[in-house]
């Protein structure tokens, strides 16, 4: 009821509605009128009323809420169901709490900031307002050893978001690493309840610096981050971020599950900054030098080293000038 109302308070943005209108399109109450109204303004949408002219639109708010984001989404599974707080620990967590009690597939969380960020490899993911930090809940019928495709096919679903929003086209550092102009833009961190041969759940969550202002960024991430807001000038648009990531990795995930993921990896590489650099890769017990020549069928990083080809599943890469 709520959702439908401000669908025709946003349709008449900037004019009145009568009361009396809205009460006979939603066939409601007029108290019940006002009690929505109430709420939406809860949400922070400022609504303006006149006791002769009815109900105005007059601003919504800069945060990432279900209406806002089901608003024109043509995913028809991700983002079905949407859970926003303005404060989280962490959204993947909540994701992998959701998923333990059976959340359908889909189901997408969201926070304003997190408390405890996480990033690969034990990191901490600083997660300040303004940022677009994501968890959706995934249940691919998939063999456990092909779980990184996944997240090479949101790293690609992040590009053609954020290509659509702005018109930047970050490079992809394998494995899941969105750069501009050398910088992380953005991260993906994948967590998988499975057993040896199936997957139960999949938490991806991603974390997008968008509007993080540069100042946020303290001396030492200056050098090594950016966000949409320090590389355009002007804020994004979060939602219209969000539901064009949501539509192009839905279009992606289902594209796989009928003809594979040739396609999603031919798109990787195309916007990979990893293949046929110099790199470092540093794993736990060592670090390996050479040159990346490919990814395979499964994701994992090819690097022709002075001793033959070696393949990597999991590390970390740096790119060599
Ligand atoms: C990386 O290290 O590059 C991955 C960063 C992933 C951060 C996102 S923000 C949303 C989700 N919740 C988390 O705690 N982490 C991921």
């Amino acid at each position: 009821m709520k959702e439908t109302m401000l669908a025709v308070l946003k349709e008449n943005k900037g004019r009145f509605v009568s009361g009396e209108d809205l009460s006979r399109m939603l066939r409601v109450s007029r108290t019940a009128v006002w009690k929505h109204i109430a709420g939406l303004r809860k949400e922070g949408y400022e609504i303006e009323s006149s006791p002769r002219r009815g109900y105005r639109l007059i601003a919504v708010p800069d945060l990432l809420l279900p209406s806002e984001i089901q608003d024109g989404l043509e995913a028809r599974i991700l983002g079905r169901q949407i859970y926003h707080c303005l404060e989280l620990e962490s959204t993947n967590k909540t994701a992998r709490e959701l998923a333990a009690e059976g959340e359908p597939e889909g189901s997408v969380v969201l926070a304003e900031r997190q408390t405890s960020g996480r990033g690969r490899l034990g990191r901490v993911w600083c997660s300040p307002e303004g940022g677009v930090w994501l968890s959706v809940i995934l249940r691919p019928s998939l063999a456990p050893y092909k779980i990184q495709l996944i997240t090479l096919m949101a790293a690609v679903a992040a590009v053609d978001a954020t290509s659509c929003v702005t018109g930047i086209i970050p490079g992809i550092k394998w494995p899941n690493d969105l750069l501009v102009n050398g910088k992380k833009l953005a991260g993906i961190l994948t967590e998988v309840s499975a057993e040896i041969d199936r997957v139960n759940h999949l938490i991806l969550g991603i974390g997008v610096n968008a509007n993080v202002s540069p100042g946020y960024f303290g001396e030492e991430l200056r050098e090594t981050a950016t966000s949409l807001l320090a590389e355009t000038g002007v804020p994004v648009d979060r939602a219209c971020w969000v539901r064009a990531f949501l539509s192009s990795l839905e279009g992606e995930y289902l594209k796989a599950q009928v003809a594979g993921f040739s396609d999603m990896l031919s798109r990787w590489r195309h916007y990979s900054v990893t293949l046929g650099k110099d790199i470092d890769v540093k794993l736990a017990e060592r670090t390996v030098h050479g040159k990346a020549v490919d990814i395979n069928e499964e994701g994992a990083l090819l690097v022709r080293t002075e001793s033959g080809t070696e393949t990597f599943l999991a590390g970390e890469v740096t790119l060599k000038k």
